[in-house]
């Protein structure tokens, strides 16, 4: 495998080297933040792919890998692509799947904005917590469609603003209060979770995202509300 280098074009630098900072406490991190509840998130979006043998999947975005390795848990024969700009968070996904002993997969560095593919080469695509941090999410909406096969889904997770204003005010104080300074001082960057907290609290609502995803080319579009709407899931259909 050619060596990993992360990859700034397309992408916005500082959220990129961000990432390469923060990925060797992000598991950990992850898994605490969310009491679990994010590995029944990333298990439900990938059901909802429906996936079948030798199904090629992209995970963009892919961090280290969860998402592809669920992918792999639900369906032994697919073959993922783990694509992202930061190189470290796809070492560590490296040395998971190892550790998993998943062998059909792919490691490539990149922004969602470029896709080093070509049209139509993926069965399925999924992005979990990743376009909050593109720098331009309609140019990557519309790569993620033209490497996507006709017929073909996609599945993205996001955190979205559509809660309740009492859910609204709990994960909000949550985010800011526990998240931000807890997440600065284990992974001894700051900058990295209060930018992580201001992503999440400034991301537009569902209806803007799903008009986003029809212009970028999608025909089909079903958004499923997570954990009284603090996130939500996108199906999208080619
Ligand atoms: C919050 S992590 C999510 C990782 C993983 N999908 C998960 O669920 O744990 C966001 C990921 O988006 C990646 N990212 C940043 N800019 C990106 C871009 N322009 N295109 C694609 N991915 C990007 C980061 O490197 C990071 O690994």
């Amino acid at each position: 495998m050619p060596e990993l280098v992360s990859v700034k074009e397309g992408a916005n630098p500082k959220v990129v080297e961000m990432f390469d900072r923060i990925s060797s406490t992000y598991d950990k991190l992850n898994r605490f933040f969310s009491l679990g509840v994010d590995r029944l998130w990333r298990r439900a979006a990938v059901k909802s792919l429906a996936l079948g043998p030798r199904m090629r999947v992209l995970d963009c975005s892919a961090g280290t890998g969860d998402m592809a390795f669920e992918a792999h848990r639900q369906c032994s024969d697919v073959h993922t692509t783990l694509f992202d700009p930061s190189a470290k968070m796809l070492k560590l996904a490296d040395e998971k799947a190892k550790r998993l002993q998943i062998t059909a997969y792919a490691l490539k560095c990149g922004a969602a904005e470029r896709i080093d593919a070509a049209d139509q080469s993926y069965d399925r695509f999924m992005v979990a917590f990743g376009i909050r941090n593109f720098q331009d999410l309609g140019t990557g909406l519309t790569e993620l469609y033209r490497v996507l096969k006709p017929g073909g889904k996609g599945v993205i997770l996001e955190f979205t603003p559509d809660r309740s204003k009492f859910i609204d005010k709990v994960f909000k104080t949550y985010m800011w209060w526990v998240m931000r300074p807890v997440g600065g001082a284990v992974s001894d960057d700051r900058e990295a979770y209060k930018y992580l907290a201001e992503t999440i609290q400034r991301f537009p609502a569902s209806t803007t995202l799903i008009a986003k995803f029809h212009a970028a080319g999608f025909s089909k579009v079903e958004a499923t509300p997570l954990s009284f709407g603090i996130a939500t899931r996108f199906l999208l259909t080619k």
